[in-house]
C-alpha cells in the first residue's frame, strides 16, 4: 500500500481490494479488543463493502471477532420498497453480515423510511446514535457523482438524517440491483453529511474505473463544496482506499 502524495485527505493506493479489506478488518478487530466489544459501527452498502463484510464473517467463524455487543447504524435505505425486497439495504446487510454473525437484532439500526412523521423519526434516529455514544468507525463508499450515503451533490455539509431524492445518475448506476431502472425508488433516507462527519473515524472504499473521474476531480481539483466527498477535508481522521483502476486518472 502506498500513500498518494498531495491529496486533500489521506488517500492510499492498494494493490488489491483484499488488502484494503484486511486492513480495515484489522482496524475493527483492534478496536473491538480495545473497547471490550462495545463498538459503534457505521455501515455502508453497495459493491465496495462486500469483501470487507466477507472478511469479518471469516474472522467471526474463526472466533477472532465477537460482534455480539456491537451496535450498527446503516448509512441509508431506499424508501417505499416492500419488506424483504431483494435490493433493499436491509436485505443486503442481512445477507452479507447480520445473518452470518451474532450482531444482536436490537443492536441493528437502519434508517427509518416509512414512519408517518418521517422528520420526527429521523430526529429520533439521530438521538439513538447519540445515546449509543456516537459512531466510532464509519465505512463509506463513493457514488460515481461523489455522493456519500445518499447525499447527492449540493447536499449541505451540515445536513442531518433526512428524506432525499435520488439523482437520475444514481438511479441509473443502481439499476443493476433491480429488474429495471424504473423500479429504482425515487427517494431514500440517508444520514446527513453532518451526521457522517460526527463519526470518530471515516474509512472510504472506492474501487474500479467508474470512480476514476470523480476521484480525479476531488483529489486533484479545487475544493468544491457541491461534491459531498469533499466534506472529508474537514474531518480529523478520514482515510480513502482506492485501487489502480479508481486511481487511473490521478496523473
Ligand atoms: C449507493 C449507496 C452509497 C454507496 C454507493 C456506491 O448509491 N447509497 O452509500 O456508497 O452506492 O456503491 P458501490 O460501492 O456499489 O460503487
Amino acid at each position: 500500500m502506498q500513500r498518494i502524495p498531495d491529496t486533500p485527505f489521506p488517500t492510499f493506493l492498494v494493490e488489491t481490494q483484499e488488502s484494503a479489506n484486511a486492513l480495515l478488518a484489522d482496524e475493527i478487530t483492534a478496536l473491538l479488543k480495545e473497547r471490550s466489544g462495545r463498538l459503534v459501527l457505521g455501515l455502508a452498502t453497495g459493491s465496495s463493502p462486500i469483501g470487507l463484510y466477507a472478511e469479518l464473517v471469516r474472522r467471526f467463524e474463526e472466533d477472532r471477532v465477537d460482534l455480539s455487543l456491537v451496535q450498527t447504524f446503516n448509512l441509508d435505505e431506499y424508501r417505499s420498497l416492500p419488506a424483504g425486497h431483494p435490493a433493499s439495504y436491509r436485505t443486503f446487510m442481512m445477507e452479507h453480515l447480520f445473518s452470518k454473525t451474532t450482531v444482536g437484532p436490537r443492536h441493528i439500526h437502519l434508517p427509518p423510511t416509512e414512519a408517518e412523521d418521517l422528520d420526527a423519526a429521523c430526529a429520533a434516529w439521530e438521538e439513538t446514535i447519540r445515546a449509543a455514544g456516537g459512531i466510532d468507525w464509519q465505512l463509506l463508499g463513493v457514488g460515481r457523482n461523489g455522493h456519500i450515503g445518499f447525499n447527492e451533490p449540493g447536499s449541505p455539509f451540515d445536513s442531518r438524517t433526512r428524506r432525499v431524492e435520488l439523482a437520475e445518475s444514481t438511479r441509473a448506476a443502481n439499476a443493476r440491483f433491480f429488474d429495471s431502472q424504473d423500479e429504482v425508488p425515487m427517494e431514500a433516507v440517508t444520514m446527513g453529511i453532518g451526521t457522517i462527519l460526527d463519526a470518530r473515524r471515516l474509512r472510504v472504499l472506492a474501487f474500479g474505473e467508474t470512480k476514476a473521474e470523480v476521484l480525479a476531480t476531488v483529489l486533484r481539483g479545487e475544493d468544491d463544496s457541491s461534491i459531498p466527498l469533499n466534506a472529508l477535508r474537514g474531518h480529523p481522521d478520514a482515510a480513502l482506499y482506492i485501487d489502480a483502476a479508481a486511481a487511473a486518472r490521478l496523473g
